[in-house]
């Protein structure tokens, strides 16, 4: 009830970028009742708009006349992280709408799109913005979240109290307590308040380790932390780059010092928001060399916890397969042999013999390579 309310009181501001005339003003004519209204019919005009006026949402057709709407939309997302961009493309091509997901827009329609469709995807997306902009506010204005003990734990309960008022969560729908279920959204969204390529990259880790694990035949509860881990094994990283990740991309390649720092600060933060054991575990150790020449934390061979072991494997394939460290994404039979080419000296050997076989038997249902990278 809340949002609504809200929303009502404070209508949105959405930009319809659309260099044709039809499409244009039935978007204008479906969306105005519910929101501000500007529209642009060329690149120029949608920049002017965006850095003269407040702007919520631009609806982006792919293709303009002085340019191709992908690059806008980059721009966009440069210049104005929080403002969430949703391509309409006229020409379906599933490819170029995940273009679009890979360089940061929220959602994607395609035309001739569905009224109720196009009001609810621009509906979550502008109360997922109300959530990741609270999230940054809370980041920028109270770096106690990252202080000493006490302050800190006061900072992290007033930003949950704050984001469960405003995402409230009854966890009806899942077998999670609505407490958990409330944390995880919450973890979610920082990452994603961080980097929308961040939480991919998190997102992917854990399905790759999670593959990896089902092989082994964990314990449904080792299952259920490495999935975790997997997926919050970054998290520590929201805290030390969050300006970088607005600035600089070599937030993706840290420093050996840097890279201890946010591995504990985030194993730190999962074990004060009472997470299991296992998890801080692997947050903490999954920057491990199995040989332990020059290890973190000094830690080598099985004396690394297995599940971080697992997630140091799972991390590194999606680096190479994302290019995520600037260089060109690999195939995964490439990454395979890179990935074998440090066996003994990064990696579990065993286990990245088994991750091998897993990711080459499933080659056809893994997400797709160099997507949101
Ligand atoms: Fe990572």
């Amino acid at each position: 009830m809340s949002m609504i309310v809200e929303r009502a009181k404070k209508k949105p501001t959405i930009l319809v970028v659309d260099d044709e005339a039809g499409p244009r003003d039935a978007l204008k004519v479906i969306l105005r009742p519910f929101f501000n209204i500007q529209s642009a019919d060329n690149a120029k005009a949608a920049l002017d708009v965006l850095n003269t006026q407040s702007i919520d949402l631009v609806t982006l057709d792919q293709k303009l006349p002085d340019r191709q709407g992908i690059d806008l939309l980059q721009d966009i997302k440069h210049d104005h992280a929080n403002i969430e961009v949703i391509i309409v493309t006229g020409y379906g091509s599933l490819k170029s709408a995940m273009d679009g997901i890979r360089h940061g827009a929220a959602g994607y329609l395609l035309k001739p799109f569905n009224v109720s469709e196009l009001i609810s995807l621009i509906n979550r997306t502008l109360e997922k913005k109300q959530r990741l902009d609270l999230v940054r506010n809370f980041f920028r204005s109270t770096p106690e979240l990252w202080s000493a003990k006490q302050e800190s734990a006061s900072a992290w309960q007033a930003l949950r109290s704050s984001y469960s008022a405003l995402a409230p969560c009854s966890g009806e729908t899942t077998a999670l307590p609505s407490e958990k279920l409330g944390l995880l959204s919450l973890l979610s969204d920082i990452l994603e308040a961080t980097d929308r390529q961040l939480l991919n990259h998190s997102s992917r880790v854990s399905f790759y380790a999670t593959l990896l694990g089902n092989r082994l035949k964990l314990t449904s509860q080792e299952q259920e932390a490495l999935t975790m881990g997997a997926f919050l094994h970054d998290i520590g990283k929201t805290g030390i780059t969050y300006d970088q990740y607005a600035d600089d991309q070599s937030a993706w390649s840290v420093t050996d010092a840097s890279c201890v720092e946010y591995s504990e600060r985030g194993a730190h933060l999962i074990t004060s928001f009472g997470l299991p054991a296992e998890v801080a575990q692997i947050v903490a150790y999954h920057h491990e060399r199995w040989d332990g020449q020059d290890s973190p934390h000094g830690l080598r061979g099985e004396g690394i916890p297995l599940l971080a072991r697992i997630v140091r494997i799972a991390e590194t394939f999606d680096h190479l397969t994302a290019g995520l460290d600037g260089s060109s994404p690999l195939s995964i039979d490439d990454a395979v042999r890179q990935l074998s080419l440090q066996a003994h000296t990064l990696f579990d050997s065993k286990l990245t013999d088994l991750f091998s076989e897993v990711v080459q038997e499933c080659k056809s249902s893994l997400p797709p390579m160099g997507i949101a990278a």
